[in-house]
């Protein structure tokens, strides 16, 4: 079980490795829009995260305050990928503020999944 946990672990990493590089190589190119490979990063840190959030596999008890507040900030990252598609296919460019709020929010889960124990 506990082998089969850091599994899911090891796949729910590489969603957020999938979202947050697809979201450097955008900021490094210059291009600076969304793409489908950040949506499918988000979709695979969301389905191994909600695994993830059942309390399997571990003999100690999950932070539930600190999976809730990923969870609304992974909602965010969503709507504003979903935002930024209709956006970019209607007039051809992204507003900033909606290509960095996916990149820091994308690193304030990072960030909270580390630092917060
Ligand atoms: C963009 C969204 C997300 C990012 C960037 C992210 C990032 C991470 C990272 C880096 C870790 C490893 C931390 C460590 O092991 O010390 C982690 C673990 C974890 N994440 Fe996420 N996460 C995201 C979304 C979610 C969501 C939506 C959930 C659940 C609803 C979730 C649940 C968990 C749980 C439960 C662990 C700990 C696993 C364990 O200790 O057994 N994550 N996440």
């Amino acid at each position: 079980m506990e082998i089969l946990r850091h599994v899911v672990l090891l796949v729910h990493l590489t969603g957020f490795a999938i979202l947050f590089g697809a979201w450097v190589v955008e900021l490094v190119s210059g291009r600076r829009q969304v793409t489908r490979l950040m949506s499918w990063g988000l979709a695979i840190a969301a389905v191994a995260g909600l695994a993830l959030a059942a309390p399997w596999g571990i003999e100690y008890d999950l932070n539930y305050t600190k999976i809730g507040v990923k969870f609304v900030i992974l909602l965010a990252i969503g709507a504003l990928l979903g935002i930024g598609t209709g956006r970019q296919r209607k007039t051809g460019s992204l507003p900033p503020a909606i290509f960095w709020s996916v990149g820091i929010l994308t690193f304030a889960n990072a960030a909270i999944a580390v630092l917060w124990r």
